[in-house]
């Protein structure tokens, strides 16, 4: 049963690629940061390859939990649960409650995600194992948008979307 409010922020290129070989598709540093400013405070819920592709494991200033079979003493510092139902049902409310991936989580999270922050990449990526799920956007009202110039640090130009399920 979902009584949460639940977030998800992806970044995806044109094709809604997310991922390949475990890892992103591309270093864009403002996204990075963007994600941080978006998801400071909060919880954290990410599947485990994705835990596994952390360069310094669980996320700091978060609560991280990782949805898993495997070992909880894999997972310093996160909160280890078998499925999304068990994250929401232990979700107390208090913060905000974001999916930050992979696929695999989206998929399961995507059809009960109220607010999505995409990143749109403007490129399409010819080495891509990871997709994110179709989009039918006129379920999803835009509510924010930030446009951004490719430059010395951001090979591919990119856009911060904010959408709010309308159905
Ligand atoms: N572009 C982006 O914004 C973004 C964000 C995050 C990740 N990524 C990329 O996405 C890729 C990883 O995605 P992925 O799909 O391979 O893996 P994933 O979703 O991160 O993790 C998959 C694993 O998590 C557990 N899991 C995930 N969803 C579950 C569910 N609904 N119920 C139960 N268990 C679940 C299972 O763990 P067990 O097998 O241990 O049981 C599953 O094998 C990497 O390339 C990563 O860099 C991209």
């Amino acid at each position: 049963m979902k009584d949460k409010t639940i977030n998800l922020i992806v970044a995806m290129d044109e094709n809604n690629a997310i991922g390949n070989n475990g890892g992103l598709l591309c270093h864009l540093p403002n996204d990075l940061r963007y994600f941080k400013r978006i998801t400071d405070g909060h919880t954290v819920v990410m599947g485990r390859r994705t835990f596994e592709s952390l360069p310094n494991g669980a996320l700091p200033n978060r609560k991280n939990i990782v949805i898993t079979t495997a070992d909880a003493e894999k997972f310093p510092d996160c909160t280890v649960l078998r499925s999304l139902d068990e994250a929401l049902a232990q979700h107390d409310g208090d913060s905000q409650f974001f999916v930050i991936g992979g696929g695999q989580l989206y998929r399961a999270a995507f059809p009960l995600t109220d607010t999505l922050f995409l990143t749109r990449i403007h490129h399409i990526f010819s080495y891509s194992d990871t997709f994110f799920p179709e989009i039918d956007f006129s379920r999803w009202e835009l509510v924010d948008e930030e446009n951004h110039e490719a430059d010395e640090k951001h090979k591919y130009a990119y856009t911060f979307l904010k959408y709010k399920r309308i159905i």
